[in-house]
């Protein structure tokens, strides 16, 4: 044995014995089958066999860092967020990014969104904005979710994604068209998660210190710039380095070159609400800049990496419904399914302790509830009482509530989102569309069609739907791609 080895830890097990042999399990003579008295063996089969927990049901696929975020502009007028108090002060951030429909083995280099979500350590509790790399959605209500996923993800028969299941869905949601021409077009593939863009998308409320309340909407301003990857490239890298994202994250980080976004905000005063052209709680629309100019108000910087993927990246949880005081829903009907959604599977995949995890847990406060036990309870309340009211000095109500409360008319209902003035499902699609050079808008077709002209042949029903959505959005658009797949379908 050599110095070196001799200053080594000893190996233990669980319990902490110490291991006399790792490399041989003890049998009965030489030769001989094994004993049970070898707990050793039984212990590292046992443990290998419970190391998964279930991968998320989306965005499975990701990469994590954390960073800090600096306020740049004074936004008191807007949110009373204590985060947001002053220009200057900073918050601890960790940031997951993923793609969605991908199990967690799945390349990066794919065409899909790709998620962003962003936990802010708030000395008022953690705020979780849980968004993607796009300013829109394919769907406008959260009981459409499942369903819509179901078509992204495997088929029951065949345990591959369909494009039967894919195009079937969209076409009889048109809705569907604004986002999906986002998808198919340049930036549907990022090169890496530091070259896009991120979006809070729904709208959100901020509220005053004297009350009143704004709707606001997120975006996260990519300082690398944005750079895409074609489709072919896309199909390259992700044969020849499926963890193409989460590499370059890593060691960008680890060269010192920290990725940057510009945060901004798009205001609405409250009352404009109901007049505004569009409905600004439907996730499938933008507001336009020209309607509501987004105002720089800090700068996001990742510049840590995590040391343990499993317990900080897949153990990490976000929830919609993680706000502070100063910042609170909009009636948005997707955002309102996704406050529920989130801390349910995170009781699930993770357990109903995961909130109080290392990442997971404020860090620049602490949760002080009267919740107790549970798998995996760490005994950190020791003797305190576990009720409320109580006489024993324990944490009490403030009173105020964390946003503004807002007026709701009519009777309950399976109510469709209000309509406003200019929207349908096809506006904004065909805006897009025509937004783009021609060389862009030449990759759409062709990335569309690709897609669309994989329809099983005697299915020629889901073509005419899908391609009718882009031909209401725009003629041109629809002609160009209803050639396109017409080409693509007679050369199968
Ligand atoms: C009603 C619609 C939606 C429902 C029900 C839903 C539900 C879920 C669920 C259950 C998860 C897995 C959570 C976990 O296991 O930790 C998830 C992950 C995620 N969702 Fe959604 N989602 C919806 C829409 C959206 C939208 C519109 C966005 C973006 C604007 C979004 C962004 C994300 C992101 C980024 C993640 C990954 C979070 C992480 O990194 O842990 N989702 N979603």
């Amino acid at each position: 044995m050599t110095t070196q080895d001799e200053l080594r830890p000893t190996l233990t097990t669980e319990s902490g014995a110490p291991v006399a042999d790792n490399q041989n399990t003890e049998t009965a003579g030489i030769g001989g089958p094994a004993l049970i008295q070898d707990q050793l063996l039984f212990e590292k089969l046992a443990r290998f066999n419970r190391e998964r927990i279930p991968e998320r049901v989306v965005h499975a696929r990701g990469a994590g860092a954390y960073g800090t975020f600096t306020v740049t502009a004074d936004v008191t007028a807007y949110t009373r967020a204590a985060f947001l108090s002053e220009v200057g002060k900073q918050t601890e951030t960790f940031l997951r990014f993923s793609t969605v429909a991908g199990n967690l083995g799945a390349a990066d280099a794919v065409r899909d969104p790709r998620g962003f979500a962003l936990k802010f350590y708030t000395e008022e509790g953690n705020y979780d904005l849980v968004g993607n790399n796009t300013p829109v959605f394919f769907i406008k209500d959260a009981v459409k979710f499942p369903d819509f996923i179901h078509t992204q993800k495997r088929d029951p028969y065949t345990g591959s994604q369909e494009a039967d299941n894919v195009w079937d869905f969209w076409g009889l949601s048109p809705e569907s068209t604004h986002q999906v021409t986002w998808l198919f077009g340049d930036r549907g593939i990022p090169a890496s998660y530091r070259h896009m863009n991120g979006y809070g998308s729904h709208t959100y409320q901020w509220q005053n210190e004297a009350g009143e309340h704004f709707w606001v909407k997120y975006h996260f301003k990519t300082d690398q710039g944005i750079r895409n990857l074609a489709q072919g490239e896309a199909n390259r890298l992700a044969g020849e380095d499926p963890d193409s994202h989460q590499r370059d994250l890593r060691e960008a980080i680890e060269r010192g070159e920290f990725p940057t976004w510009t945060v901004q905000v798009q205001i609405m005063p409250a009352a404009d609400a109901a007049a505004y052209r569009f409905n600004p709680f439907d996730l499938t629309k933008v507001w336009p800049h020209a309607d509501y100019p987004p105002i720089e108000i800090g700068t996001l910087e990742l510049n840590r990496n995590p040391d343990n993927v499993f317990a900080e990246v897949e153990q990490s949880v976000f929830s919609p419904a993680h706000f502070v005081p100063g910042i609170g829903p909009s009636p948005d009907k997707m955002l309102q399914g996704r406050l529920f959604a989130y801390a349910d599977a995170h009781r699930y995949r993770v357990g109903i302790n995961a909130d109080h995890l290392p990442v997971n847990r404020p860090h620049a406060t602490e949760a002080r509830t009267n919740g107790r036990d549970g798998h995996l309870y760490d005994g950190r309340h020791g003797r305190q009482k576990n009720y409320e009211p109580n006489s024993f000095g324990g944490p009490v109500q403030t009173g105020r509530p964390l946003w503004s409360a807002v007026p709701v008319n009519g009777l309950t209902g399976n109510h469709a989102a209000p309509v406003h003035a200019e929207d349908d499902d096809f506006v904004q699609a065909g805006t897009l569309y025509r937004l783009f050079s021609e060389e862009e808008k030449q990759r759409l077709i062709a990335n569309l069609a690709g897609f669309i002209a994989k329809v099983s042949a005697d299915r020629e029903d889901i073509v005419e739907r899908a391609v009718e959505n882009f031909r209401r959005a725009d003629a041109d658009y629809g002609r160009r791609l209803e050639e396109a797949v017409r080409e693509l379908r007679k050369q199968r």
